[in-house]
């Protein structure tokens, strides 16, 4: 079973492209896995609570349950329009998931695991986090990047991670693919340093934070939201469920394979935090999940502001990118190929909508679209609509079906490895491969010489066959394109196979093609 998870998105906006290109990255990610013959669960969601909604909510004038059902339901209709296909949705405030938080509290804290404490000290709104003296920054100030800081004294409750970081250390040395990409590991390594002799506190008092999920051993407090957000990978997986319920067998998923999330919240959360309540709770070393860490998208600014360069998208800057406009105006296809198309697994990116429309035109539009054009409407044209045998050859035909075999190599490589834009590259490389073997073997020529109907066959089935194995290899990236494509080809049973089943070969001599229409309309920008 191959589980994945994303991270889930706070509730405290509406998502942008940063949320969906994660989102994307994890769907095709999935999709391939099932390509690959894998069965595959794919959980995704959104978090609900903590101070961030609430202030939000009190902002909007509205009760911060109201609140994050609307902001929620603007995050399942982006996935629809994106043709995300996950299996399960985690949304914090589901009374199973909140049960769960509340069993592993109580079995912490029955096991001596959790204690409380009164702490007199500073404390990150922005963050909402306690700050330490190892937070100060040369100066002795605690950074912009805590935002509005506060004295605070209170009790709270606070989680023994101190106990767990030896063993963290130890698992992050010896295990090679605890986060991918392996650059990341200094970072962790770090986290790990600073984090020693210092314990997690798990509540906010109630006078201070409302929404939340209730302590089961103390009412008078909730629980800090990244407890209870991390939970999710497990209680959505159905772990401690009840009898009655409709969640997934735990055992067929645990442990997940990778948990996509952000480069911002791979320390102290995911590889610290999490990783450390996973052995508190029980969790063998065989049974922890790999961290697949990605870049940010951020914002390229033109240069005709003076400044190049690139910014962080924030709210603030109001330069956000809305998903859902995007898709509206690009369609679903572009936007999820360009999303995974433009950056690199692991760095960062700067969004640009010219590339995002020039990357459609030339890879999309004018390569693959117009080989499907070509090798359709040809064989209508001189075989009617239907591919013939292959009886001539030559080195040039030898040469096409030999470079199918180099991009399933170099397609699964970097699948595999979760590398998206080099296995594109790799698929775009074979389709230009064919266009050029189509400018060299000219079928719309050799079509006036009946002495070489032999040759025009089989170019034209060869150029529908190479249109049939892009539609497969692309179909985790942009599906209904490539649905699409298969329906013209009339070959459903495209969609059924898995890829090492890929040969030269999918489409059986006498084919009956159906009537071609362009798949990539080419994208026209007004001025
Ligand atoms: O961190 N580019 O939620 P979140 C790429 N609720 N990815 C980005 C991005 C950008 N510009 N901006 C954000 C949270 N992300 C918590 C997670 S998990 C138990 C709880 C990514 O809405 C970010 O890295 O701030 C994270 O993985 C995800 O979007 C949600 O971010
Ligand atoms: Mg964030």
């Amino acid at each position: 079973m191959f589980y994945l998870t994303t991270a889930i998105d706070y509730t405290n906006g509406a998502p942008h492209i940063g949320h969906a290109y994660e989102k994307v990255l994890a769907d095709v990610i999935a999709r391939y896995q099932r390509l690959r013959g894998e069965e595959v669960y794919f959980l995704t969601g959104v978090d609900q609570h903590g101070q961030k909604v609430q202030q939000t909510a009190e902002k909007d004038g509205v009760n911060p349950a109201t609140y994050v059902k609307r902001v929620t339901k603007g995050f399942v209709n982006a996935w629809d329009k994106l043709g995300l296909e996950y299996d399960g949705w985690a949304e914090t405030t589901n009374p199973e998931h909140q049960s769960c938080v509340q069993g592993v509290l109580q079995k912490l804290y029955d096991e001596g695991q959790i204690y409380k404490k009164r702490y007199t000290g500073h404390y990150s709104i922005r963050q909402e986090q306690f700050l330490t003296d190892k937070e100060r920054n040369e100066d002795g100030e605690f950074g912009e990047e805590w935002g509005e800081v506060e004295e605070r004294d209170e009790e709270n409750y606070y989680f023994k991670l101190s106990e767990h970081v030896p063993w963290l250390k130890n698992l992050v040395d010896s295990q090679e693919d605890f986060v991918i990409p392996h650059f990341r590991k200094a970072d962790v390594i770090n986290a790990i340093e600073r984090s020693i002799d210092t314990d997690l506190c798990i509540s906010r008092p109630k006078e201070r934070l409302r929404w939340g999920i209730e302590l089961p051993f103390d009412s008078d407090f909730v629980t800090f939201v990244w407890f209870d957000a991390l939970i999710n990978y497990i209680s959505f997986a159905g772990y401690n469920k009840a009898a009655d319920s409709s969640l997934p067998d735990f055992e067929k998923l645990w442990p997940a394979s990778i948990h996509i999330i952000g480069k911002d919240i791979l320390v102290p959360s995911h590889s610290i935090y999490w990783m450390c309540m996973l052995h508190a709770i029980g969790f063998n070393d065989q049974q922890i999940p790999s961290l697949l860490c990605h870049g940010w998208w951020n914002i390229k600014k033109k240069s005709d502001q003076g400044n190049a360069g690139s910014e962080k998208m924030s709210k603030s800057l109001g330069n956000v990118v809305d998903p859902i406009e995007l898709v509206d105006t690009f369609g679903q296809d572009a936007v999820r190929y360009y999303l995974v198309r433009d950056i690199h697994t692991g760095r960062d990116s700067d969004y640009d909508m010219d590339r995002l429309v020039m990357l459609f035109n030339t890879e999309l539009a004018n390569n693959l679209g117009n080989l499907c054009n070509r090798a359709l409407n040809m064989t209508k044209r001189y075989c009617g609509g239907v591919t013939m045998a292959s009886e001539y050859d030559d080195e040039f035909s030898q040469q096409l079906r030999a470079s199918l075999d180099t991009v399933l190599e170099k397609y699964r490589h970097h699948m595999d490895r979760y590398d998206i834009s080099f296995a594109l590259e790799a698929i775009i490389e074979f389709i230009s491969g064919t266009n050029v073997y189509a400018e060299q073997q000219k079928p719309w020529e050799i079509a006036k010489d009946e002495g070489k109907a032999a040759q025009l066959h089989t170019v034209l089935s060869h150029m529908v066959e190479a249109v049939a194995q892009a539609s497969v290899l692309l179909k985790p990236i942009i599906p209904t394109a490539c649905e699409r494509i298969q329906s013209q080809l009339n070959a459903p049973h495209l969609s059924e196979l898995t890829l090492s089943e890929l040969h030269w070969g999918l489409l059986p001599v006498g084919q009956e093609l159906a009537k071609p229409k362009p798949v990539f309309p080419r994208i026209q920008l007004e001025d």
